[in-house]
């Protein structure tokens, strides 16, 4: 058996497939290595999946491809690796959709990224798992969805028809749209709703690499609402273990389904959708903080007004997830923003003495 993960390249992907080499499951990775944020930083995470596929026997391969190119998805889909031989792992029999284009800012600058990948290449996915009779789709979606909510904390059960960005309307689509196939072709699929993922390899465009950057560089930092923000900060391998054991929990037919009172997280149909976040809103300037201990060093701090498709708040409710897989998150912040601290310093390669 093997897993496709698109987007092996990013930082969840890569996260996950370290993962499930590490446990010898064969992993068809997809992603484009596009440049929106640094690609040396993708490169260098691929180059660490084939040392640990050599250091652990198991087979890895990486098609450098877009979701858009149906053509390209179909040949991933196959059981062929990206040169076109029979792949060791066989064809994928679960996939687990993570490439698409991220952050929420950047949806205002370029929002025909978003429709392409995480509505046209999600299309192409769902398409794909249905002709291929895929056991089990699992995909990424936001908490974004939540969008104006302010019923705290976020729960699946909540509405979330009022997005505020269109990152957050392509996800809630994702959602919709597995719905649909779910229900028309039974394919199972599990939406997870991750809240604001940092850690160890993390996206150069997020608030703790941004943050740690420019406080190493003496330069201030942009800290926007003035930093009353507050967010559900949670630590990677927290998630990798959700979806780790999502992968073999697969949403049912529910003969049980209210009709007369529908409960957006479930359906009748083989359909589910997860908060994952680790329960604990931390105010920003909290986190800022906690990197300022770890590194030894004060920020210099730029306050700024609020941007435009932004949420002033986030927080998750995660009863559903701990009920389905008995974990849930629970790293603290002080803990993770350190381990990223040090992956940081080493990384990059940072000399100084400042380190707590
Ligand atoms: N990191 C977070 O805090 C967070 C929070 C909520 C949801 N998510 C979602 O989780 C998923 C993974 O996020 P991440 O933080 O690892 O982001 P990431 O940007 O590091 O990873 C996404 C990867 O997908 C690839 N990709 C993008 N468009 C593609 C396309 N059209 N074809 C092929 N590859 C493509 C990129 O090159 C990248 O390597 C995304 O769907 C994201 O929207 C992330």
């Amino acid at each position: 058996m093997s897993i496709l993960i698109t987007g092996a390249g990013g930082f969840i992907g890569f996260h996950l497939a370290k993962k499930l080499l590490n446990q010898g499951i064969p992993v068809i990775g997809y992603d484009n290595l596009n440049n929106y944020y640094d690609v040396n930083l993708k490169i260098s995470r691929i180059n660490e999946l084939n040392k640990i596929s050599s250091e652990f026997k198991t087979p890895f391969t990486l098609f450098k491809c877009d979701l858009i190119s149906n053509n390209d998805l179909e040949k991933a889909f196959s059981g062929k690796d990206s040169s076109n031989k029979d792949f060791e792992g066989g064809p994928p029999e679960i996939v687990i959709n993570l490439a698409a284009q991220a952050g929420v800012r950047y949806s205002i600058e370029n929002p025909s990224a978003y429709i392409q990948s995480n509505l046209v290449g999600f299309g192409n996915i769902l398409e794909n798992c249905r002709k291929n009779k895929t056991s089990h789709l699992i995909y990424a979606s936001s908490s974004s969805v939540y969008g104006g909510n302010k019923n705290m904390p976020f729960s699946e059960k909540d509405n979330v028809d009022h997005p505020v960005s269109l990152y957050a309307a392509t996800k809630k689509s994702n959602e919709l749209m597995a719905h649909t196939y779910s229900h028309l072709y039974n394919l199972p699929t599990t939406g997870l709703r991750f809240f604001t993922v940092y850690g160890p390899w993390g996206r150069p465009d997020m608030a703790l690499f941004l943050f740690t950057k420019s406080i190493i560089c003496n330069e201030p930092i942009n800290v926007f609402n003035y930093g009353k923000m507050i967010r559900d900060f949670t630590y990677i391998d927290d998630i990798i273990e959700s979806i780790y054991k999502i992968i073999n929990r697969r949403p049912e037919n529910n003969d049980s389904f209210d009709f007369l009172k529908p409960n957006p997280s479930i359906s009748w149909s083989p359909y589910k959708i997860f908060n994952i976040g680790n329960s604990r809103p931390t105010p920003l300037m909290d986190y800022i903080r906690e990197i300022e201990d770890s590194l030894g060093i004060k920020a210099k701090i730029n306050f700024k007004e609020m941007q435009p498709g932004d949420v002033k708040a986030t927080s998750a409710d995660t009863k559903l997830l701990d009920e389905w897989i008995g974990f849930k998150p629970s790293t603290s912040i002080k803990e993770g923003v350190k381990k990223f601290v040090e992956w940081y310093l080493e990384h990059y390669n940072v000399q100084f003495g400042g380190i707590s």
